[in-house]
């Protein structure tokens, strides 16, 4: 079986929609260890929460072929660990106690929510992707917190007009690096040169279904030599992900097909 990235944008939760069917569908359907953290958040933050992980759950079963209810959040952060009680860091799934073959990531701006995956993905294939508003990326220390040397000049000769969607891409690449390496903003992003990685790459809304104004990008990490891109049409990932073309399946869905060359995970 080949395996391919596959993306799903999911629009804002209405409150006005059903917040009691949300907590219905929360309480039954989410672990514990969500549901806890959902009700340390103040209660418009906490639905948000909930209606994404949620979403997660669903992308990640409809993927899998399994029901909803037979998976069990398994997170995993460089610096609390893993298990059952840890509700945040990298996004995982186990079924009946067995990690799954899933690399998984999500991010949320402006109400929606991005979900990423790689289905049959081997343990050494990491994941990010981030989605970010420009309106976001407007305040005065930006260029300081976030960007490097070089990007900061690269963002002074863009027309002013363009400048936040810009640095909305460059923060979003930033983001979706980290994640797929797993650090998060441990690492400074004005120490993280996103200009030309391997593997990483911006999304376009016609690829993810996700407003135009926001900045969307991917990080797709793979041991060189396990898998290569295996043309079929359309825009590629960069080198590690080299020139891996996907097929775009509908407004929200984007599938990257990749060829296993040497041994199955
Ligand atoms: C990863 C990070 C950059 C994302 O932040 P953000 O832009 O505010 O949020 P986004 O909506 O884009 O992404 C959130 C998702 O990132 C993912 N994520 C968080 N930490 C991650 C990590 N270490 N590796 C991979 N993915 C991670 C989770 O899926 C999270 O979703 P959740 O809120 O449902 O748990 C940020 O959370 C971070 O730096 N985390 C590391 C530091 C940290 O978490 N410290 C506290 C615990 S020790």
């Amino acid at each position: 079986m080949t395996p391919q990235l596959v993306v799903r944008a999911v629009p804002p939760f209405s409150l006005a929609g059903d917040a009691a069917g949300l907590m219905q569908d929360s309480e039954g359907l989410l672990d514990g260890a969500e549901l806890h953290r959902a009700r340390a958040m103040e209660p418009a933050a906490g639905h948000r929460f909930l209606a994404s992980r949620l979403a997660q759950r669903r992308f990640a079963a409809d993927l899998l072929g399994v029901a909803e209810t037979s998976l069990d959040a398994c997170y995993s952060c460089p610096q609390c660990g893993a298990g059952a009680d840890l509700s945040h860091g990298r996004p995982g799934y186990s079924y009946r106690g067995t990690r799954l073959p899933l690399a998984l990531s999500l991010s949320r701006a402006a109400g929606w929510t991005l979900l990423a995956a790689v289905p049959d993905a081997g343990p050494d294939v990491r994941l990010g992707v981030d989605i970010e508003d420009p309106a976001h990326t407007g305040f005065s220390g930006f260029a300081v917190l976030a960007l490097t040397t070089a990007e900061h000049r690269d963002i002074r000769s863009v027309q002013p007009e363009g400048r936040l969607a810009a640095q909305a891409k460059l923060w979003a690449r930033k983001e979706a690096w980290l994640k797929m390496t797993g650090e998060g903003l441990r690492t400074a992003p004005s120490s993280l040169d996103v200009r030309g990685l391997p593997g990483l790459r911006d999304l376009t809304p016609a690829e993810t279904g996700l407003p135009a104004q926001l900045a969307a990008a991917v990080a797709l990490s793979v041991t060189p030599g396990r898998i290569q891109a295996a043309p079929e049409r359309g825009i590629s990932l960069p080198e590690a992900a080299a020139e891996a073309p996907h097929t775009a399946t509908g407004a929200a869905t984007l599938r990257c097909r990749w060829r296993w060359h040497g041994p199955r995970p």
